[in-house]
């Protein structure tokens, strides 16, 4: 028996915090900034950023923070503008890219969207866009 995902009828997961409640994207947006990456619960209930882009909107893609090694969660370094695994030191750029080992994949990808003010995160199935390869996850 598998449970249905909260909330999508699409098997999508809508954004929550870490209580549990509805990200609504309008404060997100109002108290973050551009480039922020910021935690979220996901698909299934994983750890997941939400990107804030440039212009100031939620990116189109959200990254599961679960690191590809041993799966620690991976936390956003703002100063240095990428991800570092604080268990044996994986990096990731600002797209989630593996930019340094042991870890040997890019952090998952997810699609997001706002949907009546909630971030709505989808399945990713499509080419990813960082390695131009199959995803890894799906
Ligand atoms: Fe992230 Fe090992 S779990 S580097």
């Amino acid at each position: 028996f598998i449970p249905p995902s909260a909330g999508g009828a699409s098997g999508g997961a809508i954004a929550k915090d870490a209580l549990g409640n509805d990200i609504l994207a309008s404060n997100f947006l109002a108290t973050h900034n551009p480039g922020d990456h910021v935690l979220a619960q996901g698909l299934k209930g994983d750890p997941t950023y939400i990107v804030v882009t440039e212009e100031k909107a939620i990116g189109n893609y959200g990254l599961n923070a679960v690191c590809t090694h041993l799966g620690c969660v991976v936390p956003w370094n703002a100063a240095e503008n990428k991800f570092k695994c604080p268990c044996h030191g994986s990096q990731y750029d600002a797209t989630g890219k593996v930019i340094r080992g042991p870890a040997p994949l890019s952090l998952a990808l997810v699609h997001a969207a706002v949907d009546n003010d909630r971030v709505a995160f989808t399945n990713w199935t499509e080419t990813d866009f960082r390695t131009d390869e199959a995803p890894w996850w799906a």
